[in-house]
């Protein structure tokens, strides 16, 4: 993996190495995917001041995240299917996360469950919640996560119903799922991955099947989840699940001031800026052309982390300097993981810490939290 240096690199190493359906999968914005491209975009738009001869010895990337230690403010975000990019994927990415000391984000829509990954990491993780019409499952969703000793829930708000991604539609990756002879072909061309996917019994999301009811296999599962976000969620919801989760609750999903605001009147420990990486609103702004807005709307009510385009350290450190406390990567990680399993995570990891660091320094600074708009153009 040494000619591996970029995100971009483990985007190819990826592609060659992850089943076409589910590569889409992940690098699928909705529609004319307009906004998932202004999310990487608008980050080449923000300029760094460049600044010499300031002592750049003892440099730190140490930060906080709603009060947890972080080696870096960078999180792993919630991504469905993550198990799909590599057999096993949430425990190598949560493990890989755990041995960086950032924190990782456990999807609903994950394969391995809440309980393989509370089984194969000893540090608390992240858990990211959608809410389902099945508010009993629900509610025994949130419990599996106390149970589990996850330290913040992660409440997505922008998918209460699902944007169309074309490329998932092309290639049948559809609810329920087709199996054509290209699927076939499309598995069979990836031998490592194969291998891999038979060497695990996590193939399906394991936190659904078999918890809720008349969801015995992956058939019935599609159809369930197909019908169960639910189109109705509302803040009375979100008032309930804090009251019912009692601990760290991140709110994620939020493009709007007014929504922000309603977000730290709702009492949220966090919220992140987000348009869901483009796979949501087509047309929305990108999540940094947004970013200054919403933290001025909350001051310091609620803190603010980001996500959306970050390919890069330059990209996180224009996210903090524009206000975010913290930062989430999604697709980066699939890439590495899709590329490389563990290791693959691991470097994505240290290719953006590496990027950040020495940027920090270029920039004429040493402590990541002491970063602000004083370090950008206007
Ligand atoms: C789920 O979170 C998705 O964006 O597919």
């Amino acid at each position: 993996m040494s000619t591996l240096l970029t995100i971009d690199d483990l985007k190819r190493q990826a592609r060659r190495r992850v089943p076409k359906m589910f590569f889409d999968y992940a690098d699928s914005g909705s529609w004319t995917e307009a906004t998932y491209r202004a999310n990487e975009e608008d980050f080449a738009k923000i300029k760094l001041r460049q600044r010499v001869l300031v002592d750049m010895t003892n440099r730190s990337l140490e930060s906080t995240m709603i009060g947890e230690k972080v080696s870096m403010p960078i999180a792993l975000a919630p991504t469905g299917l993550t198990g799909m990019q590599h057999a096993d994927g949430e425990i190598l990415a949560a493990q890989a996360a755990e041995e960086f000391g950032v924190p990782f984000t456990l999807s609903t829509m994950s394969i391995c469950s809440i309980e393989d990954v509370a089984a194969a990491t000893k540090k608390p993780f992240w858990f990211q919640l959608y809410v389902m019409r099945d508010r009993d499952f629900v509610a025994s969703l949130i419990d599996r996560a106390k149970d589990a000793g996850c330290s913040a829930l992660v409440l997505t708000l922008d998918l209460q119903i699902l944007g169309q991604r074309h490329k998932d539609l092309r290639n049948g990756l559809s609810t329920p799922p087709k199996f054509t002879p290209k699927h076939v072909w499309q598995v069979a061309t990836r031998p490592r991955w194969l291998v891999g996917m038979m060497g695990t019994r996590r193939r399906t999301f394991r936190n659904i099947a078999c918890h809720a009811k008349g969801v015995t296999d992956l058939s019935s599962l599609a159809v369930w989840t197909a019908e169960q976000f639910d189109p109705r969620l509302s803040w009375k919801d979100v008032a309930w699940i804090k009251e019912r989760w009692g601990g760290k609750l991140i709110l994620k999903g939020i493009l709007d001031p007014d929504d922000a605001r309603m977000a730290a009147e709702a009492g949220a420990d966090a919220i992140v800026v987000s348009n869901h990486g483009g796979r949501q609103l087509d047309g929305a702004p990108s999540s940094i052309s947004v970013l200054p807005r919403v933290v001025e709307a909350v001051g310091d009510r609620v803190e603010v982390h980001f996500d959306g385009g970050i390919r890069s350290g330059q990209d996180v450190l224009k996210a903090l300097c524009l206000g975010a406390k913290g930062t989430f990567i999604g697709r980066p990680f699939l890439y590495g993981l899709g590329a490389g399993g563990k290791d693959g995570v691991k470097l994505t990891l240290d290719i953006l810490r590496k990027e950040l660091d020495t940027t920090l320094a270029l920039c004429g600074k040493r402590d990541i939290t002491e970063v602000g708009k004083s370090l950008l153009y206007d």
